[in-house]
């Protein structure tokens, strides 16, 4: 019967190490320049050259040869123990390539089966310089990608005879954490350069880089609502900040990342609070607040309107020039559905109706409720008075009649009533069972033909369907429809009277009458009493008949 059991490591291990890696060039890349950096180099010397690369380094070489391949051991300090973490598997990234190593006067070569165990035999060769050479055979390791992982590592790394640019990670101001063993600069995300920018996956998101010595570090965490950028720069010093193993490209959830988190939501309000303006939610403000960062309010956002909408936009309602915002309203939330039907309504009555002192109603993100210069007074009631019905008819599926008059009333918390005559108007044919399906409903004033443009009234009939035909053939059909509809509404025989009247723009302007005639003829009467006649083009009789 068994009685202990203990963790071990099987030399089988040793077989699938190189599988420890995803076989990437930037992978490998930022292993050796790691391992260069650790032994103390401030020079990498990379060379390409008939399918073989050499990587040469002046740090303080290979002091025991059997690290190498130790799978889980390093040769390296107790300080980069403590500050970085090192895995002892990084070189098993070149497996199982043929691999020769010289440094202080020895070489190994590594063929497949050393990888996996067989024993190597160290050779004495001519001692040269200090540091350390490693061969091996990879595709080329080109100036662009070495650079990338090079920048941040504070080494002057150089690549076939090219000198690879080397940059601070840290521009400006930074706190230190000693505590994480970091330093932290917070910016703008569009202030960080394209070497930063190289690490980022998207632009916007990975909002955290972490420069675990010069080995970039992405990830997605924005604590406070605007697009900032964390940069976290290692020290060296000891840090319980840990990278996921073996190739380190996200970072282990523990204690002190949740540390850093905090610290980055901080770091982040206080940021903005040296900016001055922002544009915070309110929940935001507060939460500032409560981590004892005071901030003035955020800088007022609205829209002047209560709808949206790009191509095609509804009829703009315009703020006069230094109107005050406490002058503006907003719909009382008790108002607001899912519909839009009020926001409509109220939206067509301010860009439409004309009234003695502006009526401008604004839209503002329930999330800046709390702010001072969000709470203005409100509309608190909408109506429509519908005249009488003229036709009804449909444009794009979209029911719409017309009527005599439309007046569109809104009575606001300031004790006021703003109405006036709008040409355009939505309501709902049966309020009780509008859930199930739309019967939704426009109401138009013929002046609505002059009043608004076509692409205005196609805004309300659903505008824009992506997956319809080209924007300008849907707009053209919807104007079709919306030109036959007006001549309805117009009355019997409106449409083709439009339509002959549109058939003789094109003759010059000195006739008085034109007459047509059944057989297809044309006579235009001239001012100065000349006719002309425009006959149909002679008909070519059939050969055979
Ligand atoms: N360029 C070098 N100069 C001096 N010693 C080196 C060099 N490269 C590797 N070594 C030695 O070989 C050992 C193994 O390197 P390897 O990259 O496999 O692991 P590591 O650097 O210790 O850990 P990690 O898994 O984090 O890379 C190192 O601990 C170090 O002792
Ligand atoms: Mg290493």
């Amino acid at each position: 019967m068994q009685t202990t059991l203990q963790a071990k490591v099987s030399k089988r291990l040793l077989q699938k190490a190189d599988r420890l890696f995803t076989g990437t060039l930037a992978g490998r890349v930022i292993e050796i320049l790691q391992n260069a950096r650790r032994a103390g180099a401030s020079e990498v010397t990379i060379e390409n050259k008939d399918g073989l690369v050499s990587v040469h380094d002046n740090g303080r070489g290979i002091e025991d040869f059997s690290k190498l391949l130790d799978l889980g051991d390093s040769d390296w300090d107790q300080a980069m123990e403590k500050a970085e973490d090192p895995a002892g598997v990084g070189l098993f990234c070149l497996a199982p390539r043929k691999l020769t190593i010289r440094s202080r006067g020895l070489q190994a070569v590594i063929t497949k089966d050393g990888w996996t165990g067989r024993p190597i035999r160290l050779t004495q060769v001519a001692a040269e310089e200090q540091g350390a050479t490693l061969i091996f055979a990879d595709e080329p390791w080109v100036k662009d990608l070495v650079e990338k992982h090079a920048v941040f590592t504070g080494l002057k790394v150089i690549v076939d005879g090219k000198d690879c640019a080397h940059k601070h990670f840290i521009r400006g101001q930074a706190v230190a954490y000693p505590r994480l063993g970091c330093r932290i600069e917070v910016c703008e995300q569009q202030a960080v350069g394209p070497h930063h920018q190289a690490f980022k996956e998207h632009y916007y998101h990975d909002e955290v880089l972490i420069n675990f010595h010069g080995q970039v570090i992405a990830f997605g965490y924005s604590p406070v609502g605007e697009r900032l950028q964390f940069l976290v720069d290692m020290t060296g010093q000891a840090t319980g900040l840990r990278m996921m193993l073996p190739a380190r490209t996200q970072p282990v959830e523990n204690k002190a990342l949740r540390e850093l988190r905090k610290v980055l939501e901080i770091e982040g309000y206080r940021f903005i609070q040296r900016r001055g303006s922002h544009k915070l939610t309110y929940k935001e403000f507060l939460r500032a607040a409560e981590l004892g960062i005071e901030l003035p309010e955020a800088q007022p956002r609205f829209q002047t309107g209560t709808l949206r909408g790009d191509t095609p936009e509804p009829p703009e309602v315009v703020m006069p020039k230094d109107f005050p915002l406490a002058r503006c309203y907003r719909i009382h939330p008790r108002l607001r559905d899912t519909t839009h039907r009020i926001e409509a309504n109220v939206h067509l009555l301010a860009a439409c109706g004309r009234f003695q002192s502006p009526f401008v109603p604004v839209d503002i993100a329930d999330s800046y409720d709390g702010y001072s210069w969000a709470k203005l007074p409100t509309i608190d009631q909408v109506w429509v008075d519908l005249g009488q019905e003229i036709a009804t008819d449909y444009l794009l599926g979209q029911k719409i009649t017309a009527v005599k008059s439309i007046f569109i009333h809104a009575r606001t918390s300031d004790g006021k009533t703003w109405e006036s005559e709008a040409p355009l108007a939505v309501m709902y044919d049966d309020e009780a069972h509008r859930s199930f399906y739309n019967d939704e409903h426009l109401y138009v004033t013929p002046e609505a033909a002059n009043e608004l443009y076509p692409s205005q009234m196609w805004y309300f009939c659903g505008g824009f369907n992506e997956e319809g035909d080209t924007y300008d053939t849907q707009e053209y059909l919807f104007e079709q429809d919306l030109e036959a509809f007006w001549a309805t509404v117009a009355g019997p025989g409106e449409y083709l009277r439009r339509k002959i009247t549109s058939a003789v723009a094109g003759v010059e302007d000195d006739w008085t009458q034109i007459t047509i005639t059944s057989d297809g003829g044309v006579l235009i009467h001239c001012e100065n009493g000349t006719l002309r006649t425009l006959r149909p083009p002679h008909v070519k009789k059939d050969k055979s008949t």
